[in-house]
């Protein structure tokens, strides 16, 4: 186990920083990195068609797996952080081969991903670590676990053991629902990531994402936020990642977000560290709030899209330098983390035929004008030389505002969201209906 790296020195200076991934969350991520003051540059890699939007934001056309290059990059353009966005790298150990060559990166290494990448090995470390969450079972026969469904005689949620691009977990209603989902999983619906299953029993309340800042050792929590999962209004229809979020979320107050710190996330940071894994980046831990209360429902080793585009604009600049304390293992020498007052919305425009088949190549049209309290995330978007913007993935921007009430600060996103076109254009008016009176 590495020790802290504690020092008396001040943190080396932040000035260039590389942003991995292509998505809304990472895009969202290089905006509130140039808002620090001491950073000069920051490349996104590969990016999208809205990344350049952004001053001193530059695209990188190097893909997030082509470690090579990107340690070439790294090396000559002098980048002092890496912060890596999806879950895909850091399960491949991305993170482990930029630090080999002395590179500082926020984001874990292949073996700290693993309480993403192995639903199994995370539920194996929650009970180690004592923390509340649903009773399951390990399965790797499909006898074994329709065996466990007999014996329970109740429904229960299904999930692939590895990462499935969020499509991995059925929440079934009746005992025929699971016995199908468990014979698809072991069919191989879910290549190698299902040939282990994980039974779960069903747990019932509303859900909370909350984001852990680590750096090995101590940790610092961004305000809880909550996200929208289904297509539909009214929490209906297919599973997505995300159509839309709000934070902070009211579901917790400050002392029970307290609480969770202490039961949930400092436990699950001391059992990684008993285990030699020196985590550096974002633990993610999805809450279910039950009537007997919050259990965990996942752990996710990066920042959630949309709570990321939510959240980002309610931190003040010196996030970049807490991320790249983390980095080095010295969140003690970080400035405090400052996040505003204001309330943030988020609503996700998605394409055509998403989640199922999402169609490319719409023209995307915009009409507004963007200021302090409303921001543009590109996702699925590529620009083309003419300056156009085209649809180029399921989820294709998000917009985000914020105001000193949910109310205000929805009525503003719902404005913005209505003065983009694209063919086929889809997204929820109900985003936030929790906290919102119109
Ligand atoms: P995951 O991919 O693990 O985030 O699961 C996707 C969704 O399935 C979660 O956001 C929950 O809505 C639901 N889910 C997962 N596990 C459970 C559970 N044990 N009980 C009820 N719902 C669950
Ligand atoms: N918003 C859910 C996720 O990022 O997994």
């Amino acid at each position: 186990m590495k020790s802290s790296n504690s020092s008396n020195q001040a943190l080396p200076p932040l000035k260039r920083i590389l942003v991995l991934g292509s998505g809304g969350r990472e895009n969202a991520l290089a905006w509130a990195m140039c808002k620090c003051k001491t950073v000069e540059k920051v490349w996104v890699a590969p990016g999208n068609g809205g990344t350049e939007h952004h001053s001193g934001c530059t695209r990188l056309n190097v893909q997030e797996d082509n470690v090579t290059t990107l340690i070439d990059k790294c090396l000559s353009y002098k980048v002092d952080l890496i912060v890596i966005g999806p879950e895909g790298p850091l399960a491949e150990g991305v993170a482990d081969k930029l630090r080999a060559f002395g590179l500082a990166v926020f984001g874990p290494g292949a073996d700290g991903a693993q309480l993403e990448a192995s639903k199994a090995w995370a539920k194996e470390l929650m009970q180690e670590a004592g923390i509340p969450t649903a009773k399951h079972w390990k399965v790797t026969t499909e006898e074994e676990a329709l065996l466990i469904v007999e014996k329970f005689q109740s429904p229960l949620v299904v999930k692939a053991d590895g990462l499935a691009s969020g499509k991995g977990v059925t929440v079934a209603e009746t005992i025929e629902e699971t016995n199908q989902a468990i014979q698809e999983a072991f069919k191989g619906k879910f290549g190698a990531s299902g040939e282990t299953v994980v039974l779960e029993q069903r747990l019932q309340g509303p859900e909370v994402s909350i984001f852990a800042l680590c750096d090995g050792e101590k940790m610092v929590l961004l305000p809880p936020a909550q996200d929208h999962k289904r297509l539909g209004e009214g929490d209906l229809g297919p599973n997505t990642g995300g159509m839309g979020a709000y934070a902070p979320a009211t579901l917790l107050n400050k002392a029970e977000l307290n609480e969770i710190k202490k039961l949930i996330l400092e436990p699950t940071l001391n059992t990684l560290r008993r285990r030699g894994i020196d985590y550096r980046g974002v633990i993610y831990a999805g809450l279910m709030i039950t009537s007997s209360g919050p259990q965990v429902i996942e752990f996710n080793c990066r920042f959630g899209d949309p709570e990321c585009q939510t959240l980002m604009p309610l931190m003040q600049p010196e996030l970049a330098n807490i991320l790249h304390a983390c980095s080095l293992g010295r969140l003690e020498q970080a400035p405090n983390l400052l996040v505003s007052h204001l309330c943030s919305a988020c609503v996700v425009a998605a394409a055509a035929g998403y989640p199922e088949s999402p169609r490319n190549g719409d023209l995307i049209n915009i009409n507004i004008q963007l200021n302090k309290s409303l921001q543009i995330f590109h996702a699925g978007t590529r620009s083309t030389n003419k300056n156009e913007i085209y649809t180029s993935g399921g989820r294709v921007l998000s917009v985000v505002a914020q105001g000193e009430s949910f109310d205000s600060a929805f009525k503003n996103a719902y404005k913005g969201i209505d003065a983009i076109h694209f063919d086929g254009i889809q997204y929820r008016r109900d985003i936030g209906h929790q906290v919102r009176k119109f």
